[in-house]
């Protein structure tokens, strides 16, 4: 049976959100789905912060999740603390595959937000801060997950990684070599904590092998 859509008022939302673990003021991870001008789903893990009823996320401009929200209303905000989905997401172009999309549903996520855009504004010289309106939600899963340190590292080093991609490109070599020992300690726990076949190792192995394709001695 397929979970149901659950459209909620303002207070419901509030204190779903809050029991989803969206603390005000908090910056907490998600898989944001927009859609592209031909209609192509496009995920990227991206931050959020809870203002009110709002879903705030900042934005680089650089990225293709900032072109398609600029002329797109809608998006999804899929909730996961699977690394090997953010690493997928946040790395389509170079591993040659996008993670699959099913109805703004992230296939293997938790839990689907659906949400309108409400209003936006610059959030710096390089990033924009989109406010989400969220509407609807469907919960997947609805068992707790333990909390994991490689799973947390796994993730934490994707988000250097998209960094160390960015400053290796414009050759910011000081800022490469300061995030690739951030990614290292990471490593070092993912390595002590998680078992050679879980998504963490999957996840180190395969940044192992973005860093030679972008020529980043590591
Ligand atoms: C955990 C995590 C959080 C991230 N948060 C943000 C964010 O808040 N804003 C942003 O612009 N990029 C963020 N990124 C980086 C983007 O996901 C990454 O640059 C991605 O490739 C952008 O994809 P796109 O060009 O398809 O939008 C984050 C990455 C990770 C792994």
């Amino acid at each position: 049976m397929s979970n149901p859509l659950i459209k909620m008022n303002s207070t419901k939302m509030l204190t779903t959100l809050e029991r989803l673990g969206f603390t005000e003021g908090d910056i907490v991870e998600s898989i944001l789905i927009t859609r592209d001008e031909k209609g192509g789903f496009n995920p990227a893990p991206m931050g959020l912060i809870r203002d009110s009823n709002l879903l705030e996320v900042r934005i680089f401009k650089s990225s293709n999740s900032f072109k398609n929200l600029i002329n797109d209303d809608k998006a999804s905000i899929n909730l996961t603390d699977d690394p090997l989905l953010f690493h997928k997401a946040a790395f389509k172009e170079d591993l040659g595959e996008t993670p699959l999309i099913t109805d703004w549903t992230l296939n293997g996520s938790d839990t689907t937000i659906y949400a309108e855009k409400h209003s936006g504004k610059d959030f710096s010289e390089n990033r924009y801060s989109f406010f989400l309106n969220p509407v609807s939600i469907k919960i997947t899963k609805k068992e707790p997950t333990v909390f994991s340190r490689g799973r947390a590292q796994a993730i934490e080093s994707i988000l250097h990684s998209t960094r160390i991609k960015f400053f290796h490109s414009e050759d910011r070599i000081q800022e490469v070599k300061a995030l690739l020992e951030l990614v290292d300690w990471c490593f070092n726990v993912i390595n002590k904590v998680s078992h050679p076949d879980s998504n963490a190792l999957k996840v180190v192995n395969s940044l192992k092998e973005l860093f030679e394709q972008w020529g980043v001695d590591y």
